[in-house]
């Protein structure tokens, strides 16, 4: 009998890991549960804007900076995407230069749109600068179906001609035109796309239902410091007058409401004492109300000074419902139900932007929380501790969500998947154990190849 055979034999379970000279290693975080957060943290940029103002920097040939920007996993996937497309892209410090060249590519292929859906935003700019461009399907994602039809049909109404072949998305226009837009939902991608795709266009665009998120307000200033004429930014009526040419500018990222959200989540979560620096709290108003809502004493420092919240005791139980912004931001829910699973008496929270971001919550039940869905409504039912247990992020929200209800649970919380995490929050395990969690990054040999019999 073979080595391998015996093995089977005698123990009914046959790891590949056992049988390979090489197996894959994966990183996840442990969290040892009972700490509170005491400190004061300091956010950076926004991953969700510095994106797509690398994005626009293909709009202009020449020098593009972006400074306050975030050291994530994301942007590195965008600077290749750039690269990819001929750009030259350095990261030093807080700083992103681009080199844009005069004529940049147009294919982003599957490769890295499959890493990273932001990819998509090069779309509209490379249409706009280039006439055609071949973007590969994002297709859907752990938190839902993730359609591209605003964007398809917004980029029709201004005159282009769009294909969907071999998985990708083909464009051609040889000069876009203005055209009148009725997003159905304010969609933030679609808004982006097309306020990219519009400055360089002849005539004048309006989007009407545009989303307001704060990143659209940033990616409409830079555009207006690039030369763009843009009217109506942070309404839901955008009114963009095409220009002929942009000319790359110094831009700075606005700060990351996610993050800065997340961290005053942690303060209540673990009845902590934490302040936020470098946030701008009218960005997180409805977040913000629900945690004074829950108990919390929330006290703000002024515009981009930051806040800081403290919980003393168990927090109550609210109701959440997630909106386009300035609705309560969707990014936010897990650690709305991570609040909730820990909080005096039920809650109901509703998810109203996407179809699966619910799917996450089996990992929260595994921790001892309890949470029914149905639909787009979840109740938790709050207990005063959670039970640590192996967890897996499926998406960047839902890992730290996660990590959040680790550190209102009783023993060791592990949490697979981190790469989740380092796409959207720089220097997290720095940040939580500068307030005190007990959390660590650890490396484990992948266990998912093992075979039961
Ligand atoms: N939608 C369509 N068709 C479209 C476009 C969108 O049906 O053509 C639907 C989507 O399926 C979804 C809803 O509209 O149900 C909202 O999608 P939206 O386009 O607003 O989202 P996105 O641009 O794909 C960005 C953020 C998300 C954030 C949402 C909502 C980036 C890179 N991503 O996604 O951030 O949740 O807006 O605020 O900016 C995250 O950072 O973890 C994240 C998921």
């Amino acid at each position: 009998m073979t080595a391998l055979a015996a093995s089977v034999v005698l123990c009914g379970r046959l790891s590949v890991r056992a049988c390979l000279p090489y197996y894959c290693a994966v990183e996840l975080f442990r969290v040892t549960g009972g700490t509170r957060l005491v400190g004061e943290v300091t956010v950076g940029g926004a991953k969700n804007s510095v994106l797509k103002l690398m994005a626009a920097a293909l709009l202009a040939e020449g020098r593009t900076v972006l400074t306050n920007a975030p050291r994530i996993l994301d942007v590195t996937i965008m600077s290749e995407v750039l690269r990819r497309l001929g750009c030259t892209v350095t990261i030093e410090g807080d700083a992103i230069t681009i080199d844009t060249p005069a004529e940049p590519g147009t294919e982003a292929d599957y490769d890295l749109v499959r890493r990273m859906r932001a990819s998509i935003n090069v779309l509209g700019p490379l249409l706009a600068r280039r006439g055609e461009v071949r973007v590969a399907h994002p297709g859907g994602d752990a938190i839902g179906s993730r359609g591209l039809d605003y964007h398809i049909a917004g980029l029709k109404r201004m005159g282009a001609d769009i294909t969907s072949e071999h998985g990708f998305v083909i464009a051609r226009a040889e000069r876009l035109h203005g055209a009148t837009i009725w997003l159905d939902f304010p969609s933030v991608g679609a808004t982006e796309n097309l306020l990219m795709a519009a400055v360089l266009a002849k005539g004048t665009t309006v989007i009407d239902n545009a989303a307001r998120e704060p990143e659209i307000v940033d990616i409409c200033a830079m555009l207006t410091e690039m030369g763009a004429r843009i009217y109506g930014a942070g309404t839901s009526t955008l009114e963009i007058e095409g220009v002929d040419a942009l000319s790359p500018v110094t831009h700075r990222t606005v700060p990351d409401r996610i993050v800065t959200g997340t961290w005053a989540f942690a303060a209540a979560i673990t009845r902590g004492d934490v302040t936020v620096r470098n946030s701008e709290p009218s960005h997180l108003e409805i977040a913000l109300d629900e945690l004074t809502t829950a108990g919390a004493d929330v006290e703000l420092f002024g515009p981009c000074e930051g806040f800081r919240v403290r919980m003393d005791d168990r927090p109550r139980a609210v109701d959440v419902v997630t909106l386009p912004y300035p609705g309560y931001a969707t990014d936010l829910l897990p650690m709305a139900i991570a609040l909730a699973a820990v909080a005096d008496g039920p809650s109901m929270i509703t998810e109203n932007v996407f179809d699966a971001r619910f799917m996450f919550t089996n990992e929260m039940v595994r921790l001892g929380a309890d949470v029914r869905t149905d639909g787009h409504h979840a109740v938790v039912r709050g207990k005063e501790w959670l039970s640590g247990a192996p967890v897996r992020a499926t998406d960047i929200r839902a890992g730290v969500g996660l990590v959040m209800a680790g550190l209102r649970a009783e023993g060791v919380t592990e949490v697979a998947d981190v790469f989740h995490i380092d796409r959207g929050y720089p220097g997290f395990i720095e940040q939580m154990r500068s307030l005190g969690a007990e959390i660590e990054r650890v490396t484990v040999p992948d266990d998912t190849m093992a075979l039961d019999f």
